[in-house]
């Protein structure tokens, strides 16, 4: 029933979790199976739209029909996204991206001699970055995933960041979120807050193109 409602668009999605190399056999990573971004890159195709998926390293076959830049650490994504924002007219960044990474990278398998500090380093802000480069009509959706108070710190990161929209994940909750097939979800833009009730991530993606489709009409003042 969404047939081609997407056709014209570009729809650049990101996925998965970004990795920070400590040396070349370990990673600071996180939870991310990368889902979310694939579950929307497949609506986004059926829907009619091109497709461009960067994605960090997942277990997921991509799906028929994406163009798929793979990447894997926060800088790699960074320059793959930024290179290609011009031709996106949606951008939607579902990865879970590493906020810090080591500041130095060991050439050798570290040995393992007693107690060890790690020095980490802040990554850029590629969201904040994409949106400082937004171009005329361009819808920036960004997610969230909280742990506590996830509506402030939604709302929070939806100003700070300036996106169009935040898909908040409240990732405290079982059975949702990381990893799992299904999700709940707040759809959190500044005018508005709805909620999206637990269901599979791939009839999430449909609901959540549909809330990104409704930004391009005009808003109701309530
Ligand atoms: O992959 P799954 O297992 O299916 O799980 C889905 C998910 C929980 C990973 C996903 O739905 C989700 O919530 N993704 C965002 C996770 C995250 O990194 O949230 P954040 O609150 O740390 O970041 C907020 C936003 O800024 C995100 O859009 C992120 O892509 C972006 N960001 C963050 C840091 C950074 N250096 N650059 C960014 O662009």
């Amino acid at each position: 029933h969404h047939r081609n409602d997407l056709s014209g668009e570009t729809v650049l999605i990101t996925a998965g979790g970004t990795r920070e190399a400590l040396d070349p056999v370990r990673f600071l990573g996180n939870r991310s199976s990368g889902k979310m971004g694939y579950a929307l890159a497949e609506a986004a195709v059926r829907r009619g739209a091109r497709v461009i998926l960067v994605s960090a390293p997942t277990a997921l076959r991509p799906p028929a029909g994406v163009e798929l830049v793979p990447v894997i650490t926060t800088e790699e994504m960074r320059r793959e996204v930024l290179n290609r924002t011009d031709q996106a007219s949606i951008v939607i960044k579902a990865a879970a991206v590493a906020d810090y990474r080591p500041k130095q990278q060991a050439e050798q398998k570290m040995k393992r001699v007693g107690p060890l500090s790690l020095e980490l380093e802040p990554t850029e802000d590629i969201l904040a970055e994409v949106v400082s480069h937004r171009h005329p009509g361009q819808l920036i959706i960004g997610f969230a995933a909280e742990t506590e108070n996830a509506v402030a710190h939604g709302r929070d990161k939806l100003l700070r960041k300036g996106a169009d929209a935040i898909v908040l994940n409240d990732v405290s909750r079982e059975g949702i979120g990381f990893d799992s097939d299904r999700n709940a979800v707040t759809f959190l833009t500044p005018h508005r807050a709805l909620d999206l009730p637990e269901m599979a991530k791939r009839d999430i993606a449909d609901r959540i193109l549909e809330e990104v489709l409704g930004l391009r009409r005009p808003q109701q003042v309530v």
